[in-house]
C-alpha cells in the first residue's frame, strides 16, 4: 500500500535511506522535502502496515519533477514496492501538472538503471563527479504519463 508520507514516519524513513543509500543525508533532508512539496513524498507499507519503502520527489518547474530520493529496505526488493511508489509520484505529478520526471543515479547502480529503464525511463545525460566522493552519476528522464 503507498500512501503519503507523515511526520511519524520519518525516523523510519530515515533508517531505511541509511542502509539502502550510498551518499549520507542528514536527518532534516527529509524534513525539508516533506515541507517543500508533502504530497510528493510517500512511503510504501507492508500488509501490516510496516513501512518498506519511500521516495522523496521534488519540483523542478512548473512542468517537471524530480525523484530525489527512492529506497526500498533490502529484504523487501523486487517485490513490486518500488514500482508501485514510482508510479504513485507519477500520478501525483501529472495531477498537479507535470509531464516530465527526471532523476541523477549512480553509474554503477545497475539494478536501479535497470529498474528506471524498464520503467520508461532514457539515460540523457553523463554527469562526471556528480556526488560528494567524486561519484559519476547519468540523468535519466521519463514521462509522467505511461504509455505502455
Ligand atoms: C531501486 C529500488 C528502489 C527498486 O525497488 P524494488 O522494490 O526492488 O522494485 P520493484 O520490485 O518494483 O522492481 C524491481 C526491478 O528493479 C530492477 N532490478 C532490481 N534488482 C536488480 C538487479 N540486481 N539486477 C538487475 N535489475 C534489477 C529490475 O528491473 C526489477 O524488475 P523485475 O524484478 O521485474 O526484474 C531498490 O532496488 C532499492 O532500494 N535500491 C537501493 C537504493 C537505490 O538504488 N535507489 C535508487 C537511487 S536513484
Amino acid at each position: 500500500m503507498i500512501r503519503q508520507m507523515s511526520e511519524e514516519d520519518l525516523p523510519r524513513v530515515y533508517a531505511i535511506a541509511l542502509s539502502s543509500l550510498d551518499e549520507y543525508y542528514l536527518p532534516e533532508v527529509f524534513s525539508f522535502f516533506l515541507n517543500q512539496w508533502p504530497g510528493g513524498q510517500l512511503v510504501a507499507c507492508s500488509v501490516t502496515g510496516k513501512v518498506i519503502g519511500f521516495i522523496c520527489g521534488s519540483r523542478l518547474g512548473p512542468e517537471r519533477v524530480g525523484i530525489a530520493l527512492l529506497a526500498v529496505e533490502r529484504e523487501s526488493r523486487r517485490r513490486g514496492a518500488g514500482s508501485e511508489l514510482l508510479a504513485a509520484l507519477r500520478r501525483r505529478a501529472v495531477a498537479e501538472g507535470a509531464y516530465t520526471v527526471q532523476l541523477e543515479v549512480r553509474i554503477e547502480n545497475g539494478a536501479a538503471i535497470s529498474f528506471y529503464k524498464s520503467r520508461g525511463f532514457i539515460a540523457a545525460e553523463a554527469l562526471p563527479a556528480f556526488y560528494n566522493n567524486g561519484g559519476d552519476a547519468i540523468r535519466m528522464i521519463g514521462a509522467t504519463v505511461q504509455n505502455s
